[in-house]
């Protein structure tokens, strides 16, 4: 692997929204405080996979909960405990925060298991996210696999939002196969309205899909990227990154200009518990954002 910075980027430096300073007790009092949430949705995407909306119930509590794309909260499920889930809706959306939760373990299933109306609470936000004011005035490739899709939704909120300050976006979605296609109810808007070309990929077609099939990295044959000019987003599973990021890198796009989000176990979200740690760098602080450049300098990172 060849690491090549272009001439241009010798010293540029990524805008990665700084995690708030724990050592300021009112950003302590702001992040490391429960909200109570109540269910007020629930949207059963696919047999393993259901998007949850919740509503912060103090008002006043909901005014001052704020995030940027990119960035996750703990999950507290009463009776189980805590676990950190990235958030998926709009950073503008006042009303509620949606989490979209695959059913893994003993929490997740817990949480499957919530009705309208259900309590639970939330930490954070927590941790870095993709900078989307740098990205302004360049294309935006967006790269998800499978429940990567989740993420990124918040940054494509973000673009849709402010849709005339971006120039050409891509969305390349890979999925095993058509029944875990997330977020499809979705799909319509946003190529038509919010002018996003996107295109979609199964490893495992089904009778009834008639789409392409392989892996993701097939999709990239049918669009042109101008490395230059283009930040790419890449979420999904760790050998995803590597394949898609490895690819962008030999088309040209700077490695700093590729994001993508890394996932450890985690358990204070604040840098103190040392249970996320890869090297000396604290994935719930430094991260989960990293440019493709850190993680490459990163020791299994990925
Ligand atoms: C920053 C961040 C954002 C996340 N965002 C989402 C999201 O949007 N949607 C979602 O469904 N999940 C997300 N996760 C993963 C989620 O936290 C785990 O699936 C959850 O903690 C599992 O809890 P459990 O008790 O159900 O399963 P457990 O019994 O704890 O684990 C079940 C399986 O999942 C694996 N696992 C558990 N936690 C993690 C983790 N943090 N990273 C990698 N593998 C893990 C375990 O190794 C085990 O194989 C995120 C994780 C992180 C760190
Ligand atoms: S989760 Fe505790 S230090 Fe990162």
């Amino acid at each position: 692997m060849t690491f090549k910075i272009p001439k241009q980027d010798i010293n540029f430096k990524p805008f990665m929204n700084r995690p708030p300073d724990y050592k300021l007790k009112h950003e302590i009092m702001r992040t490391d405080r429960v909200y109570k949430c109540e269910v007020i949705n629930i949207i059963e995407l696919t047999a393993e996979e259901k998007l949850f909306h919740l509503k912060i119930i103090d008002p006043a509590e909901r005014a001052i909960f704020h995030f940027r794309p990119g960035q996750f909260l703990m999950l507290e499920v009463p009776g189980f405990g805590e676990f950190p889930i990235s958030i998926s809706s709009s950073s503008n959306n006042q009303e509620y925060i949606a989490l979209c939760i695959r059913k893994v373990g003993r929490g997740t299933e817990i949480l499957h298991r919530a009705r309208m109306g259900s309590r639970v609470g939330i930490r954070g936000p927590f941790g870095t996210s993709f900078p989307m004011e740098e990205m302004v005035g360049h294309n935006i490739l967006l790269v998800a696999g499978g429940l990567g899709l989740a993420p990124l939704r918040a940054p494509l909120y973000w673009v849709n939002e402010h849709r005339d300050q971006y120039r050409d976006v891509s969305l390349l979605y890979g999925t095993k196969d058509p029944s875990s296609m997330l977020f499809t109810y979705q799909y319509e808007q946003w190529r038509t309205v919010n002018r996003i070309r996107l295109m979609t990929i199964v490893d495992r077609p089904d009778e009834n899909w008639t789409g392409r099939v392989g892996l993701i990295t097939e999709l990239f044959k049918e669009i042109e990227i101008d490395p230059l000019n283009t930040y790419a987003i890449v979420c999904g599973p760790p050998i995803m990154f590597k394949f898609v990021c490895n690819h962008l890198d030999s088309l040209g796009i700077p490695m700093n200009r590729m994001f993508v989000s890394l996932e450890r176990r985690m358990h204070c979200g604040m840098g103190k518990c040392c249970r996320c740690m890869v090297g000396s760098t604290f994935t719930c602080v430094d991260g989960p954002v990293f440019d493709y450049w850190s993680v490459m300098n990163l020791k299994e990172a990925i």
